[in-house]
């Protein structure tokens, strides 16, 4: 019986279920009890809990981007930037976390952690989905063999068979991607008015000239950085800048930039805002994954991982290769000074709504 015939806080929460969930293996008959383990179980399940949370942003994204046409004016697309926003405050909050679990000594952590063999955070389906709903791929994963296992310390089977079906969907990177390439900013009928500042050549006026900006804004040792951009938004192939491992393509490439460049116009400030939060969004995950790697060095040396990877070194790979929009934080590279960009003839100024 509820106090009164509205809902009640307990079972509204269903507190019962949440509280009733933590049961360390070291209390249990026969067992030295090992104070820390409750600690060691909330956290986890408190992570957990935001990683749904995560997730259920991300979905929302997904469902908005796979759209075949996402109205650059409509609600959808400032409730992605809202809630992507979400997603990057939570993610802050579960750096912070990292400070509680910093409390336990490796001492205190010995006492029980040989009766969690072999599980392992490495097995949190919903982190993988967080990765892989965001667009990291298995090929492109630290020892991505690790993750094939469904033997001990890998995966349940129905557990990486879902993991495997996300990756293989649409993900998050992939259909911005496809948003990236549908946006019309490039195309001839709003450049006819403009004035180029650099012979034409092929290449659109626009881009022939912010080429040729760039290239003058380079110092002697970067002049290979022009290589690269050629790559990333011309598509030149089979330069020697290294850019095989491209996760957009030079179209969407050229409209991310252009967002960037011009994000001071109010009609890009929604699609300006998005492609931040997404470079946030891996600025935290990877904050996360060092302050996780760094303390798993404190707790257990470089002894192997209860999943059974080498441990810290494993970590330490993951922190450097998930990054997974690592393509639009490297747009920096490709920014020139404000005052150098090209003006942006009116067509394009009054197609965009910039005038009325
Ligand atoms: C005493 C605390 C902890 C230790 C010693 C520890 C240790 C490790 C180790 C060694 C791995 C590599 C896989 C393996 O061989 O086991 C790993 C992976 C992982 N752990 Fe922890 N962990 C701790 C706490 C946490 C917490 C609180 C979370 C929160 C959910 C977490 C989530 C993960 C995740 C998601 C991975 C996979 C990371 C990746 O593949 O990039 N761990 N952990």
């Amino acid at each position: 019986m509820t106090p009164n015939n509205g809902q009640y806080y307990p079972s509204y929460l269903q507190l019962e279920k949440i509280l009733d969930s933590q049961h360390p293996l070291s209390f249990e008959t026969g067992q030295s009890p090992a104070h820390d383990e409750m600690l060691f179980i909330i956290i986890h399940q408190s992570y957990e809990l935001w990683f749904k949370q995560i997730l259920f942003e991300l979905e929302f994204v997904k469902k908005v981007f796979s759209k075949e046409k996402v109205d650059d004016n409509s609600e959808d697309l400032n409730l992605c930037r809202h809630r992507l926003k979400r997603v990057t405050k939570i993610l802050e909050l579960l750096n912070q976390q990292v400070t509680v679990l910093d409390t336990m000594t490796p001492l205190d952590f010995l006492e029980f952690r040989n009766l969690l063999t072999p599980a392992s955070g490495f097995q949190s389906k919903q982190f993988r989905l967080i990765e892989a709903t965001l667009g990291l791929k298995m090929e492109k994963r630290h020892q991505h063999d690790y993750y094939k296992r469904t033997n001990e310390g890998g995966f349940a089977q129905t557990d990486f068979n879902e993991i495997n079906s996300v990756e293989t969907s649409s993900t998050i990177l992939q259909l911005v991607n496809q948003w990236l390439e549908r946006m019309p900013f490039f195309d001839e009928k709003f450049w006819k008015g403009y004035t180029a500042l650099y012979p034409s050549t092929q290449i659109h006026p626009f881009w022939n000239d912010y080429r040729s900006i760039y290239q003058n804004s380079l110092t002697e040792r970067e002049q290979q950085k022009l290589a690269a951009f050629d790559e990333q938004f011309l598509g030149v192939v089979g330069g020697d800048s290294n850019n095989g491992n491209a996760t957009f393509s030079d179209a969407a490439m050229r409209s991310a930039l252009f967002i960037m460049l011009y994000r001071d116009f109010p009609v890009f400030q929604t699609s300006f805002q998005i492609l931040d939060t997404l470079i946030e969004i891996d600025h935290w995950l990877a904050g996360w994954r060092h302050k996780h790697y760094v303390m798993v060095r404190r707790m257990i040396g470089m002894r192997v991982g209860t999943g059974n990877t080498s441990g810290a070194g494993y970590l330490e790979g993951a922190v450097q290769q998930h990054y997974i929009f690592k393509d639009l934080a490297a747009l920096s590279t490709y920014l020139i000074e404000r005052r150098k960009m090209p003006l942006l003839p009116d067509e394009l100024i009054k197609a965009l709504g910039f005038l009325s």
